[in-house]
């Protein structure tokens, strides 16, 4: 994961990796498929970028054998060390990063909404790339998770608080605009979909308040601590019409998925 650096939210907003590790895992079953797009090859060299606690990193690591993960928190890169010993990880920011050696591919899963500054990414991804090297991306698209989103906004302005840009928060670009972005800074896009896929949270128990505090830390800033957990319920009991299903709580994801390969 790669959050907040480029978010104007302000507030430093810390992954809780445990939280991650315990409650989210839904993010890194979700990305095995991912990996079978990407199909590393034994002998390659693969950047992992915002590779949170490193379960992806591993599965790639098994097929290709040589593998760095980057991301920019201090929290989720001490968990995966202390997971994955064998393997290499940083702490990096995905729009600033620099590799003497050059990597055959580059594999992103549920990140790059984090980053507002795509184009720096982009770029950065490029100089990282062998010749002809691949990228593999999955993020959240156009319309991602505006059910959550509206309603949040919704139930802040009734407690007496402004609602919050999505887009200063993060980036769910439409197919086009993406693969403009690509294109213009030379890569050949092979593969762009997007499509609705919606995710089971992995705690029913606590509905999506997990989920609210470990993503949606951003639209709280500046609300009174004394406020946000009554605004977190009522935001929960209010989408619970909508997103609770069967005893199940889903989140209204649109993935985009990208294959391009370095000009
Ligand atoms: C996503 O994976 O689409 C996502 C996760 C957290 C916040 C927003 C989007």
């Amino acid at each position: 994961m790669i959050p907040g650096k480029q978010n104007t939210f302000g507030g430093d907003m810390k992954w809780k990796a445990d939280l991650y590790t315990e409650k989210h895992d839904f993010v890194y079953d979700y990305g095995s498929a991912l990996i079978d797009l990407l199909n590393p090859q034994q002998g390659e060299h693969i950047l992992d970028l915002g590779c949170g606690t490193g379960q992806l990193t591993q599965e790639i690591h098994k097929r290709c054998g040589s593998v760095v993960g980057i991301d920019s928190s201090a929290e989720m890169i001490h968990s995966a060390k202390e997971s994955f010993p064998e393997i290499d990880f940083q702490i990096a920011d995905a729009t600033d990063f620099h590799f003497k050696i050059p990597f055959d591919a580059i594999f992103s899963n549920a990140v790059l909404h984090w980053v507002i500054d795509a184009e720096s990414a982009i770029r950065c991804m490029h100089q990282n790339l062998v010749n002809r090297g691949r990228i593999v991306l999955e993020f959240g698209g156009k319309g991602n998770v505006s059910t959550i989103i509206s309603q949040i906004n919704h139930t802040l302005e009734d407690f007496n608080y402004p609602p919050k840009a999505v887009n200063e928060q993060w980036f769910f670009p439409s197919i086009s605009e993406y693969t403009t972005l690509l294109e213009d800074n030379g890569f050949d896009v092979l593969l762009a979909n997007q499509f609705d896929r919606p995710t089971e949270l992995a705690s029913n128990a606590t509905g999506i308040l997990d989920w609210l505090n470990m993503f949606a830390a951003g639209f709280f800033i500046g609300v009174a601590e004394s406020d946000v957990t009554e605004i977190m319920k009522t935001i929960q009991d209010r989408l619970k019409p909508t997103l609770l299903k069967n005893g199940k709580w889903y989140a209204d994801y649109k993935r985009i998925r990208i294959v391009a390969k370095k000009q």
